[in-house]
This record gives C-alpha cells, structure tokens and sequence, in this order.
C-alpha cells in the first residue's frame, strides 16, 4: 500500500511540444507546474562502422522526445527527454543559497539504433556526462541563454544547447517572467581601461608598450601624487570702524580628506581670498580659492587664545566635501603673542579630515602696528629643543670652570706653602 502511494507521490505529468528546432516542456507536479524548459538541443555522434572506421553523425532532438523520467523535489530536479529505441537526455538540478545551478547532463545513447547511427558495428547503449555551465540562477527566475553552448561530453560526443529558457524551480505554478541571462548572452561592456595616471615620471627611452588586446585587470591603486608643499599664503584682517589690521596669519596649507572612500590631498593655492572678522573673544578667517573654503575660527578666555573650529569645504569631480569641527584647542598661545610653527604639523580635524600647516604663523588677537608680537613656537620647533640644550650646555661648561678654577688655585697655594 505504502509502496503505492510512493509510486503515485512521483507520477507526474510532462508535456512537450515540438517546436520547429527546439522543445517546449511542462514538467508537471500533482496538476501544477514545477519545471519548465523551452530549448534547442543537437549533438554530434562519433561513432564505429564496418571496416574499423568511425562515422559522425549530427542528431537534432528528435520530435518524439518525451519529458517522460523528468521529476521536481524540493530543492532537487530533473529534466529528462526521452525518445524511442532507449535514448535520453537529462540534466538536474540542485538549490542552493538562494540560487539553483545545473549539476550533471546525462546523454545515453543506443547504438544498435541504426536509424540514428546507420551502420553501426557497435552494440549496446553508451552513457556520457558533463558538467554544463548554467549556475548561479536566482531562484524564481528563468535561466536564459540564447546563445550556443557546446558542450563536449566525451571524444565521441558533443552536445549543443541554444535558445535556452529553463526554471528548474517553478514556484506557485507559474512561470516567472524574471530571467537569469547567461554571460555568453550579455552585451560585451568594454572593460574601462585604466586612465592613466598623470605621473611624472622621467623619461627613460624605451618605446612605449604597443597595447595587445589581451585587458589586464589593474588593481585599482589609488595614486597618492605627491604633492609639492603648498606656498605660504600671507593673510590680514582689518577691523571694519578703523581699518587696523587686527588679524594675521601666515602658512601653507594641505587638505587631507576622504572622499567616496578615497583618501585625496589637495594643496590651498594662494592668492586666496581672505575675510573674517575680529572680535573680543572670537575671530574668523575665512580663505577662499577656486575650489576649496577653509573658514578657522579663534577663540581666547582672556589669557590665552586657540584655534577652536574649522570647517572645509572642497569641491571635486566627484561632488563637494564638507567637514566641521568646533571643538578644537589648536594653535594655542597666550593672548597678546602669536604662534608659531615652521615645520610642517599635521592635525587630525576629524576622522575624514586633517590639515597639514607649514610655515605657520599666527595671532588672531591683540596685533599692535600690523606686526606680530614675540612668538609662541611650537614644541616641533627645534629652537625650542635647542634652548634647554644650550643653558644646559653653558651651565655645566661654567661649572667646569669653576672647578678647574679652584682646583688650580688649590694647587698655587699648596705649592706656595711648599716653596716657603
Ligand atoms: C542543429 O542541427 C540542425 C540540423 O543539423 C541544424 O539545422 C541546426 O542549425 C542545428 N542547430 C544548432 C543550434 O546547432
Ligand atoms: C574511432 O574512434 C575510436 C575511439 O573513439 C578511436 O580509438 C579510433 O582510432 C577511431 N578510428 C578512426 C579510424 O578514426
Ligand atoms: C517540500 O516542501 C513542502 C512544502 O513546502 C513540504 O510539505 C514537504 O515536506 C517538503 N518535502 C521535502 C522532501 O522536504
Ligand atoms: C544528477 O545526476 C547525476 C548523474 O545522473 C547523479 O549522480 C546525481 O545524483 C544527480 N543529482 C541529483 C541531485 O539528482
Ligand atoms: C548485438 O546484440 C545482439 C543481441 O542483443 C546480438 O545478437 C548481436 O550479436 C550483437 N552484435 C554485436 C556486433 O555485438
Ligand atoms: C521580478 O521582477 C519584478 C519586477 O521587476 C520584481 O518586483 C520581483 O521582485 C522580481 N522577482 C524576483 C524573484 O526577482
Ligand atoms: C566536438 O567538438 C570538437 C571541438 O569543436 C571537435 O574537435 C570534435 O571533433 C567534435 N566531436 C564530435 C564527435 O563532433
Ligand atoms: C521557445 O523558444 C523559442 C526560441 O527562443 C521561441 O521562438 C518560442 O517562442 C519559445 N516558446 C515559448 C512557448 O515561449
Ligand atoms: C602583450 O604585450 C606584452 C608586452 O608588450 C607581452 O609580454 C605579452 O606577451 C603580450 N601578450 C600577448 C597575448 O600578445
Ligand atoms: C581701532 O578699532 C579697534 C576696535 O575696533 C580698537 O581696539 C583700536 O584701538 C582702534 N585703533 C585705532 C588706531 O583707532
Ligand atoms: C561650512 O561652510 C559651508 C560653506 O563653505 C557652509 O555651507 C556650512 O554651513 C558651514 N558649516 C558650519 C558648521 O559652519
Ligand atoms: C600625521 O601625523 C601622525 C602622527 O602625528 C603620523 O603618524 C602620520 O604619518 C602623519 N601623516 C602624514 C601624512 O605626515
């Protein structure tokens, strides 16, 4: 009884029509379709005739082809074609993650069926595999390919497959009208070649590579020009009551920023047009040039002044980058005098931008006469390493002499005694 039922469980309903050149199959699962196939099939037969020698023969699916073996599981299928005298083709599938691909391709074929292999000294059925090139189909779409797939299953066979349009896994019984298209079937998009980078590179006399056809694929480096070091641009703000200059700076300026997951450098090209403001407690340079805005703004508590807020905008190919940030303590010094660093510093303003200053000097309060007052330097400075260097060195040089001194004079006096 049991056997029975299982007998019933895999009984199902194929039809296939002919169709001129191809076959259209419904592979059917208890009255709904589970497996639909619309394809060309030919192969090419090598096979042995009378006198030791061999025939090739070239077999269009025949119209008597039958899904008649074809069956749909869960997450296994098969297409099977049948036709008379003990031929068959199949190939089966196999869902995985999502996506279905096809496993083997099974082709028997019987020799004694002189009809197919006339003269055939053979006897008996052959049986050949092959591992057909349709994979990573997502599932509830249709594998198309209309282009030839030649697929060689052995020395004697060949097999073509074109105007392929398979679902292997027909969900609710319909046929999906979303289509996987093989790679043979895509239009051919030339493969962006590199642009070429702007490097400087000397130029040696080789001749230049005459370009093959063969596309290499370029790592996408991304090249960090080295830029020259940008020129000190020399800025001043006057207040707007008497036209005092009450601000100045002076440096170079590099912009290190991220952009679309790019790191980018760019140098601020003075002339750039400097405004701002300058208040009690809180000044502003704004720096503008073609492309890029650097607006920093100072504040002091009285006694001593930093730089607090940056904010930087620049504009690339690739759209504009903005970064702020208000909650900085750079570039600090005592109000009154100015600060000041010639080697080049690199400041983080935020995990998408740094600023990197060379020949910087500033004071954005308290500036007397338009000139700057007695500088803050930066601890990078060497003078500032340098001057404990040199107390230090002349203190323990003065105490050499002193004690030379004494020692000298010990001795004068011991050998004054001695004479007496
Ligand atoms: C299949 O074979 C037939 C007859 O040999 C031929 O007309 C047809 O073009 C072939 N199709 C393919 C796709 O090779
Ligand atoms: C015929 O095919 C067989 C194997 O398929 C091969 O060994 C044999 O050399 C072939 N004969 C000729 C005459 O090409
Ligand atoms: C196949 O799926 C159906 C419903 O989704 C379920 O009832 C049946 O048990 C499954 N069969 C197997 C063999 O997993
Ligand atoms: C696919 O067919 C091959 C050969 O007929 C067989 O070994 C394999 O088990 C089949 N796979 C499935 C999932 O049916
Ligand atoms: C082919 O098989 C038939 C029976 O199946 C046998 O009578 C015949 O001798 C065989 N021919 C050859 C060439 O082996
Ligand atoms: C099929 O295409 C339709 C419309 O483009 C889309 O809404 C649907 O999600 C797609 N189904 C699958 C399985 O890709
Ligand atoms: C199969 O195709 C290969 C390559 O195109 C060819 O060399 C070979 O002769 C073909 N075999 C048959 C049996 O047609
Ligand atoms: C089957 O495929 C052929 C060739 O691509 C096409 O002309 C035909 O209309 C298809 N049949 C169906 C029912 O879609
Ligand atoms: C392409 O050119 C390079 C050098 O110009 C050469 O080494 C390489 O073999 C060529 N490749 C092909 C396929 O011609
Ligand atoms: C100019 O104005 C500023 C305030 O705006 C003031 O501090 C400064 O003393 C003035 N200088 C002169 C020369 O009037
Ligand atoms: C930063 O500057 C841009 C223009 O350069 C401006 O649109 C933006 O509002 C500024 N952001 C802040 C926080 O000041
Ligand atoms: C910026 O400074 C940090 C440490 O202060 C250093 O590790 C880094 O290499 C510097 N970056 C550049 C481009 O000089």
């Amino acid at each position: 009884m049991s056997r029975y039922a299982a007998f019933v469980f895999v009984l199902f309903l194929g039809v296939a029509f002919q169709l001129s050149n191809g076959i259209e199959v419904n592979v059917k699962d208890k009255g709904k379709l589970c497996l639909y196939a619309n394809l060309t099939l030919n192969f090419s037969v090598s096979y042995e005739v009378a006198g030791n020698k061999n025939s090739t023969v070239e077999i269009e699916l025949p119209m008597t082809a039958t899904p008649e073996g074809s069956k749909c599981d869960n997450t296994s299928s098969t297409l099977m074609l049948s036709f008379p005298e003990g031929h068959s083709w199949s190939i089966n599938f196999t869902i995985k993650d999502k996506r279905y691909q096809a496993d083997v391709i099974t082709f028997a074929y019987n020799l004694s069926d002189l009809v197919l292999f006339p003269g055939s000294s053979a006897n008996g059925t052959v049986t050949v595999t092959a591992k057909p090139d349709i994979k990573n189909v997502g599932l509830d779409t249709c594998y198309s390919c209309k282009s030839e797939e030649i697929i060689q299953a052995s020395p004697q066979v060949n097999m073509t497959l074109s105007d392929v349009l398979i679902q292997a896994f027909v969900v609710n019984g319909s046929k999906s009208e979303n289509l996987t298209t093989c790679a043979a079937d895509q239009p051919v998009t030339p493969t962006p070649t590199p642009t070429p980078t702007p490097t400087h590179v000397t130029n040696t006399n080789t001749a230049a590579p005459t370009p093959n056809i063969t596309t290499t694929v370029v790592p996408p480096t991304t090249p960090t020009p080295t830029l020259p070091t940008p020129t000190t641009g020399n800025y001043s703000i006057k207040t707007d009551t008497n036209g005092t200059v009450c601000l100045l700076a002076n440096f170079g300026l590099r912009i290190g920023f991220q952009q679309d997951k790019k790191y980018r450098e760019v140098n601020l090209e003075p002339p750039a047009e400097a405004s701002g403001t300058c208040g009690v407690n809180s000044s502003e340079l704004v720096l503008a040039s073609k492309d890029v805005t650097v607006q920093l703004t100072f504040t002091n508590d009285s006694t001593k002044f930093r730089l607090h807020a940056v904010n930087v905008t620049v504009t690339t190919s690739s759209g504009v980058f903005v970064q702020t940030s208000n909650n900085l303590s750079l570039w600090e010094a005592t109000v009154g005098s100015s600060y000041m660093c010639n080697k080049e510093q690199n400041f983080t303003i935020t995990s998408l931008l740094s600023l990197y200053t060379f020949s910087l000097h500033v004071q954005p309060f308290g500036v007397k006469n338009g000139l700057y007052s007695t500088a803050h330097e930066c601890s990078l400075d060497d003078t500032n390493i340098l001057i404990p260097i040199i107390v230090g060195a002349a203190l323990a040089g003065l105490i050499l002499i002193v004690v030379i001194a004494y020692v000298i004079g010990r001795r004068k006096t011991h050998a004054g005694y001695q004479t007496l």
